[in-house]
């Protein structure tokens, strides 16, 4: 009789962790196809190899930061008549912020973009400042170690004269990777200058 039970109950017991590991795995599966939505809309459009289409949408993605006159090259405008100084905008693509948030890592696919305004002032009586004016250029970075040797690789959407282009090919990686490699604070990206990001990392 006594077996008969704990044979039950080892029935029972078996039973219920087999439901348990069920529910795990079907919210499991819900998170994979939530990403898997997420990833079917790529941030990044490619033709060829590395051949980036111009990316779309990113006002909508997650706003990271934004600087004026910040710079690491030795040659920036010195002072004087032209020294009006632009307005950078800094966003990441939303799946890339979710796994940064949820793992202080930029995950493969990661999408950044940094976009350019004139900065503008107005001439009217009791305002001062300036403020983020026409767009001047569209600038993106991707992780990519499949792509690209160096892991991230970085486009222009901008022409010369400031006309924007549909496509781009990477820079060099003198051009461009080399000193977000040697200056950048998080695997390439310039976290420091970010406050959305460093609140978002987990800690
Ligand atoms: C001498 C250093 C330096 C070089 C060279 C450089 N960058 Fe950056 N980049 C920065 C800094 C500093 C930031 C921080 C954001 C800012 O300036 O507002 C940045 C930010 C960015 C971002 C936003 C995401 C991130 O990684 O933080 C993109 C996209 C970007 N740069 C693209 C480019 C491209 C394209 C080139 C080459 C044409 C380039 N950068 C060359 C210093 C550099």
């Amino acid at each position: 009789m006594n077996s008969m039970k704990s044979i039950k109950l080892s029935m029972l017991a078996g039973l219920a962790v087999t439901c348990l590991l069920l529910s795990v795995l079907s919210q499991r599966n819900t998170v994979d196809a939530q990403e898997h939505g997420a990833k079917s809309r790529p941030a990044a459009v490619f033709e060829g190899q590395d051949t980036m289409l111009r990316p779309e949408g990113y006002r909508e993605w997650v706003f990271v930061g934004s600087s004026t006159g910040l710079s690491y090259l030795p040659n920036a405008p010195a002072d004087g008549e032209s020294k009006r100084e632009d307005i950078k905008h800094v966003y990441i693509d939303p799946f890339a912020y979710r796994e940064f948030s949820r793992t202080g890592k930029f995950p493969e696919g990661t999408v950044m973009i940094l976009e350019v305004a004139r900065a503008a002032t107005k001439n009217e009586p009791g305002l001062q400042g300036s403020f983020a004016g026409e767009y001047i250029a569209l600038e993106a970075s991707v992780k990519d170690s499949k792509r690209f040797p160096g892991g991230w690789a970085y486009f222009s959407f901008t022409e010369r004269g400031g006309k924007s282009v549909a496509k781009a090919k990477p820079f060099p990686e003198g051009a461009c990777l080399s000193c977000h490699q040697k200056k950048a604070a998080t695997d390439h990206v310039f976290t420091q200058f970010y406050p959305v990001l460093n609140a978002a990392r987990p800690k």
